[in-house]
């Protein structure tokens, strides 16, 4: 099942992955997940995020106390095959093994989907799964845009969801008893094939955008221009340095230049600033020292700065009993916290959730080099059957 999902939506320049939330490639993705749980009779759920469940039942019908599993199957631009599907792959491998080897369901196993994780089309991350545990109001949700201007709510609409009808979802999250869920690796911290994540690290996506004057590269003097490239400079290096003050990481990674000309002045820069470390007041910090720089830098060329939060998530410390149960039933693996985000981490605030990482050799990830040994993943499947086994079979 990995082989048919490993061409969808690779760019075979690069080989990264472009499978943005309800784009081709990421329905090609959605239709593959539902083909894999009709081929093993699980019967699919669709909640109104755009999220999908895949159930397996016991034989009495019970519903309630679930365990469920998964992960995400869109990703960045240019990310690498394992963030995401692994954990989903992984997980239909589990319930593979738990029926060969015949052992009684007692509570039902949910393989989980979540929708638009990466936040790569509509800016926030884990959007499925905020929506589920209301975490994002629906209404600041629908209004979200992509890249090309369209609505999150029109590109619902578009899919055959309802787009009035998001949000928290009481009745499917009473029925689930804890989320497990299984990750490559995303740095060099993983020494052995499969650990538990202690944490997720606070943070967040913020926007700058610099508003200057568009004019003729040629014409027009240096005391005339009003040159949203420049803060905009000065804002990339005030990240590092206000990174390397706060003991805390920051990241650039998308900017978009209007109208994007060789030989215009630019009229608007809009820049996005990731920013994460080991605590709420750090990456607070960060973020004040970078919006200083940037209006500082802003000023001498008549230029505007505008900063807005688009998303945020503190510390997430995953619930300790759940953590030394998997733990007990792995016969101890490392232990360790992520600067990664994930659907475990917005779930954890509703249930008990915890999650296992799979070793990732390059250390590199949302990058075509993420990779992960084959005996390193069939490892991850055992780890999580012996979980799946002790969580909904015991
Ligand atoms: C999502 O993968 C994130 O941590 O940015
Ligand atoms: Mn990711
Ligand atoms: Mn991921
Ligand atoms: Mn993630």
């Amino acid at each position: 099942m990995w082989a048919e999902l490993l061409p969808v939506g690779r760019d075979a320049a690069t080989g990264g992955y472009h499978r943005f939330a309800w784009t081709p490639p990421e329905l090609a993705c959605r239709a593959w997940f539902l083909d894999e749980a009709r081929r093993r009779g699980l019967e699919v759920e669709h909640d109104a995020n755009g999220n999908m469940i895949a159930w397996w039942l016991p034989r009495d019908g019970t519903r309630d106390g679930a365990v469920l599993t998964g992960s995400h199957l869109d990703s960045v631009p240019g990310g690498g095959a394992f963030d995401g599907p692994l954990g989903v792959v992984s997980a239909f491998a589990a319930v593979d093994l738990l029926r060969e080897r015949g052992i009684p369901l007692r509570r039902p196993i949910g393989i989980g989907a979540f929708a638009e994780e990466e936040g790569a089309r509509f800016g926030v991350a884990c959007l499925g799964s905020r929506l589920l545990t209301g975490a994002i109001d629906p209404a600041r949700a629908r209004a979200l845009t992509d890249g090309d201007g369209r609505t999150f709510a029109g590109v619902l609409h578009a899919a055959g969801l309802d787009p009035e009808a998001i949000g928290p979802d009481e009745d499917l999250l009473g029925r689930i008893g804890c989320y497990v869920e299984l990750h490559v690796e995303q740095g060099r911290a993983l020494q052995k094939p499969v650990g538990i994540a202690s944490a997720i690290v606070p943070h967040g996506r913020w926007r700058f955008d610099f508003g200057g004057e568009g004019n003729h590269a040629g014409t027009t003097g240096l005391a005339d221009r009003r040159d949203p490239m420049l803060p905009f400079a000065g804002m990339v290096l005030a990240a590092r340095d206000a990174a390397e003050r706060n003991g805390t990481v920051a990241t650039v990674g998308k900017v978009r230049v209007v109208p994007g000309g060789v030989n215009a002045i630019a009229s608007s820069v809009t820049a996005w600033l990731d920013a994460r470390g080991p605590a709420d007041e750090a990456v607070r910090r960060t973020v004040a020292e970078v919006d200083e720089a940037a209006r500082l830098a802003a000023r001498p060329h008549r230029v505007s700065v505008d900063l807005a939060e688009e998303s945020y998530t503190e510390i997430v410390d995953f619930n300790l009993a759940l953590r030394d149960r998997v733990g007990k039933a792995l016969g101890g693996v490392p232990v360790l916290p992520t600067g990664a985000g994930h659907d475990a981490g917005v779930l954890s605030s509703r249930l008990p959730a915890a999650m296992l990482f799979v070793r990732n050799p390059t250390g590199i990830s949302h990058a075509p080099a993420e990779y992960a040994e084959p005996a390193d993943c069939l490892a991850g499947v055992e780890a999580l059957t012996a979980v799946l086994a002790d969580l909904a079979c015991g």
